[in-house]
């Protein structure tokens, strides 16, 4: 592991959140990254939709939303970097400031509102690096003025179908005004159909599986048709979860009370109490990835063992740097031997059974 990041970090600390992401981004540009992947011990591989996966640790949507970066975070021991969430046409987000840490709480609350620059640059960018090793997915969205939500996704779809591993259909920003509405289950019966429909025209052989990303925010009956729909429209799997408008009683940070959506510790019982909840509801039919406030092994493996088959977090490395990576893999791969398993398979969703 390269110190230098570690080392940086709390000379990034000083600046505005903001300025220290565009900052970070811009070392790892310029190859401020370790020099190549460490090798991950077998245990913590997994196949899923015939991908093979070197570790289950991802880097979550929103760090790298342009993909100008990924190759450096695989270098980081990533085992899958999510690009995005990127528009068909380029948006400048919502006015400044967006960003906010709430340090005493492990937090951070945005209302970034998909500042991005569109679909063509990310296209260039993921064209680049094509043939690379190492999992990347693409994690869409609508552009805010857009009138046609479905055309906005289904063109994501057709960009980038053929370059990504994965495509995440991101319904859950609390960000873009009228978005998580499409959570309901007639909207996502004809999102998911139309974008399937575009990716198998993108892609006929080995077409990369299609998720769908979830708020924590939702009521019982919101998340049973969710449920519903992801088993009936034949999604690949579903990301639990996207940031809560929430504010749990206890946060003890000045910026709790900025509108936006909320990141880190305080997500984390939630969100994986959610990734439970969706492993019985969907039968433990399709694969779940657990992402809220993962800052340690043992939140990734409370995660595994409600049901998630990959993880991924965000938050954590504003506050821990990018060395965590190692260090949650090398804990998890500590708790798999502990308990007797053999490989992350083994231990998804040991702490929720199914019925036979
Ligand atoms: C600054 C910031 C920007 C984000 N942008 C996106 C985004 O563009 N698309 C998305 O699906 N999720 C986005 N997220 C949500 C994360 O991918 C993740 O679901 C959430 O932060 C919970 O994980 P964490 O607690 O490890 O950060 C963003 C999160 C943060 C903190």
């Amino acid at each position: 592991m390269n110190p230098l990041f570690d080392l940086g970090l709390p000379l990034l600390r000083l600046l505005p959140p903001e300025t220290a992401h565009r900052a970070s981004i811009a070392a790892l540009r310029v190859g401020i990254a370790p020099g190549g992947p460490e090798l991950d011990p077998s245990s913590l591989g997994i196949t899923l939709w015939g991908r093979r996966f070197p570790n289950p640790v991802g880097l979550a949507a929103g760090f790298d939303k342009n993909a100008e970066v990924p190759d450096a975070m695989l270098r980081f021991g990533f085992g899958f970097v999510e690009t995005g969430t990127v528009t068909p046409r380029p948006q400048p987000g919502n006015p400044k400031p967006r960003l906010f840490r709430l340090v005493e709480d492990r937090a951070l609350i945005n209302r970034l509102g998909f500042n991005n620059e569109g679909l063509d640059a990310v296209r260039t960018r993921l064209v680049a690096r094509r043939g690379r090793a190492g999992l990347v997915g693409a994690n869409l969205g609508k552009n805010k003025d857009s009138t046609d939500a479905i055309a906005d996704y289904v063109a994501g779809a057709r960009a980038l179908a053929g370059l990504a591993d994965y495509l995440v259909v991101n319904v859950s920003s609390p960000n873009t005004p009228g978005l998580r509405d499409l959570q309901r289950k007639t909207s996502l019966l004809a999102l998911i159909a139309a974008l399937k429909s575009a990716r198998g025209e993108v892609v006929s052989t080995d077409p990369p599986p299609l998720l769908l990303k979830i708020a924590p925010d939702l009521s019982e009956d919101g998340r049973a048709e969710i449920a519903e729909a992801a088993l009936e429209s034949g999604v690949d799997g579903v990301v639990i979860s996207n940031t809560t408008v929430a504010r749990p009683a206890g946060l003890r940070s000045r910026h709790a009370h900025e509108s936006g959506g909320l990141s880190g510790k305080p997500l984390l019982a939630v969100s994986t109490a959610l990734v439970g909840e969706m492993r019985r509801l969907t039968r433990g039919r399709m694969p779940l990835v657990g992402v809220g406030g993962v800052a340690s092994g043992a939140d990734a493996y409370a995660k595994i063992r409600a049901g998630a088959s990959l993880v991924q977090l965000y938050t954590a490395l504003v506050y821990e740097g990018p060395g965590l990576v190692s260090r949650i893999k090398r804990d998890l791969a500590g708790f798999l031997a502990r308990d007797g398993f053999a490989s992350i398979a083994d231990a998804v969703g040991a702490d929720v059974p199914l019925p036979s």
